[in-house]
C-alpha cells in the first residue's frame, strides 16, 4: 500500500520525503489556502516546489474550475508543470468527463470527493487513475467510511478496474491499518496520521530493557 500525505506544507512533506513515509501527495483548495499560497502563479510555483521535494513521485493539484473547459485548460496547464501531476478534478458531471478527456491525452487523474459506490464506479469507468473517497467525512456524518472502501475494493476486483482507490479524509493510524486490511491501493494522511504507526509501548519497554542488560553486563 503507497501512502501520500495530504498536506500542501512544504516542511511536513519534506520531513515525510525524508523519513521515507511519502509515496506521493494531495493537496486541494483548503489545503492551499492553509498555507496562504493563492493568485495562479503562486499555486504554479507552490505545486513546482512540492513536485521538486518529492523527485518523480505522485502529486495531485486540484482544478477549480467546475466547468469542462476550464477543467480542461486548468488540467493541462497543471500536467505541464510537472511529470508527476496528477490532474485533481471532482467527482460532477463535467468531471467525468474531464477525466475521459485527460486519460485520454494521457494525463493522469485523481476523481476526487467520492462519497458512494455508486460514484467510484463512474470513475473508474471514466478512465480516473485514482479515486479518492473520503473516509473521515463519512466517518463525521455517522456513515461508515471504511465500508465504502471494502465496498469499492469489491466491485472494482470483481470486473477489474485498474483505477487505484486512494483512501482519502483519513484522519488516524486506526483508518490506515483498516485500508490496508481491506486492500486500498494508497492513502492519503497528513504526517500526525502516519507517524503513530510507529509507535507501541512494549517496544519501548523492550528496548530500555535490552540496553540495561547490555550496560550492566558491560560494567561486570
Ligand atoms: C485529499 O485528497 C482530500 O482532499 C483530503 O484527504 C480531505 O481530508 P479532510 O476530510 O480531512 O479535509
Amino acid at each position: 500500500m503507497k501512502f501520500f500525505i495530504d498536506t500542501a506544507n512544504l516542511q511536513e512533506i519534506e520531513e515525510g520525503f525524508q523519513m521515507g513515509l511519502v509515496d506521493g501527495v494531495t493537496t486541494n483548495p483548503s489545503l492551499m489556502a492553509k498555507e496562504g499560497v493563492s493568485g495562479t502563479d503562486k499555486v504554479k510555483a507552490h505545486y513546482k516546489a512540492i513536485c521538486e521535494i518529492v523527485g518523480g513521485l505522485d502529486v495531485s493539484a486540484e482544478v477549480i474550475a467546475t466547468d469542462y473547459q476550464g477543467m480542461i485548460q486548468e488540467g493541462e496547464e497543471l500536467a505541464k508543470l510537472h511529470a508527476g501531476i496528477v490532474v485533481k478534478v471532482p467527482m460532477i458531471a463535467a468531471g467525468l468527463k474531464a477525466i475521459r478527456y485527460f486519460s485520454s491525452k494521457g494525463i493522469r487523474t485523481n476523481c476526487t470527493l467520492v462519497f458512494s459506490v455508486g460514484q467510484a464506479l463512474l470513475a473508474a469507468k471514466a478512465g480516473a487513475t485514482y479515486v479518492s473517497p473520503f473516509v473521515g467525512r463519512l466517518d463525521d456524518i455517522s456513515s461508515d467510511g471504511m465500508q465504502l472502501i471494502a465496498d469499492i475494493r469489491l466491485v472494482y476486483d470483481n470486473y477489474g478496474f485498474t483505477t487505484q482507490i486512494l483512501a482519502a479524509s483519513v484522519r488516524h493510524p486506526m483508518h490506515i491499518v483498516d485500508c490496508a486490511k481491506i486492500g486500498a491501493d494508497v492513502i492519503t494522511a497528513p504526517l500526525s496520521a502516519i507517524k503513530p504507526l510507529l509507535n507501541h509501548p512494549l517496544t519501548d519497554a523492550g528496548l530500555a530493557k535490552f540496553l540495561s542488560d547490555h550496560k550492566k553486563a558491560s560494567s561486570n
